[in-house]
């Protein structure tokens, strides 16, 4: 039976009820993880898709709707031109790669960030895999790719500013629901956890309007060894916390 048609039930210790809707992860330490068994960086990157496509399973089984991937930052351009060269060419193929699966499965794929300053051919599969998915009603799953929060900030910021230019839009009409609207994140709102592997304390320029409220749960782990057991930690972990939204409790 091949994998993608085992169903993985939600451990019992879990509450179905309070669950995160949406999962954001900063998939950090596949070079580490390489260079500490003595291979290359980028066998640590393929790895590294392994332990996303596993993730991205165990939301849709266990009942998250949306999960969110920081795949290459706008400042991962400064990386020696190979590992970038062989990123670029990694998701291209793993693009080809998974897309009849991930239409088996219902996934429905965006890619966010400044898309258009990628590889002419990768862009090509990027389309090809959004316009495939677009109506499915299954895991909404989001790939940051040269994506920076700043970035998307200003450009939010841009197409804002040309409206009001334009006399369409009064500058009192904007509020941060109309803010929200001009994020990439429009449909698949803010999330509820993020996940950092190989424990550094940073949000590293990762959906910055988006994770205002955002429980963060940090990991020492390495993200090619994030695996369900680790995932199903920073769940309990999640569900311990009381999420208060800069309220007081509601017992006080
Ligand atoms: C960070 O590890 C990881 C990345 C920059 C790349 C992550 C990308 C994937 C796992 C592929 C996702 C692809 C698709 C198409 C869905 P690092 O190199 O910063 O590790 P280090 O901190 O140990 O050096």
């Amino acid at each position: 039976m091949p994998e993608s048609t085992i169903l993985h039930p939600l451990p019992p210790d879990l509450d179905a009820q309070r669950l995160p809707a949406h999962v954001a992860v900063i998939m950090d330490g596949n070079g580490r993880w390489a260079q500490e068994r003595g291979l290359p960086r980028i066998l640590g990157h393929q790895r590294g898709v392994e332990t996303l496509k596993n993730l991205l399973r165990y939301c849709r089984d266990w009942g998250i709707g949306a999960l969110t991937a920081y795949a290459f930052s706008t400042e991962n351009w400064g990386r020696p031109r190979v590992e970038v060269e062989f990123l670029m060419a990694l998701f291209e193929a793993v693009l080809r790669r998974e897309l009849a699966e991930m239409i088996a499965e219902q996934v429905r794929i965006r890619f966010v960030g400044d898309l258009q300053s990628l590889p002419a051919t990768l862009q090509g599969e990027i389309q090809r895999a959004m316009l495939a998915t677009q109506d499915h009603d299954g895991i909404q799953f989001t790939v940051a790719t040269n994506y920076g929060g700043r970035q998307e900030i200003v450009r939010a910021c841009r197409e804002i500013a040309v409206r009001v230019q334009s006399g369409e839009l009064a500058p009192d009409a904007i509020d941060e629901e109309l803010f929200a609207r001009h994020l990439y994140t429009a449909e698949s709102g803010d999330p509820d956890l993020l996940i950092r592997t190989s424990g550094e304390m940073r949000v590293s320029n990762f959906l910055l309007w988006q994770i205002a409220y955002t429980e963060i749960y940090v990991t020492e782990t390495l993200w090619p060894d994030f695996g369900p057991e680790e995932f199903h930690r920073a769940l309990l972990n999640y569900q311990e916390r009381q999420r208060r939204f800069g309220r007081l409790r509601s017992s006080s």
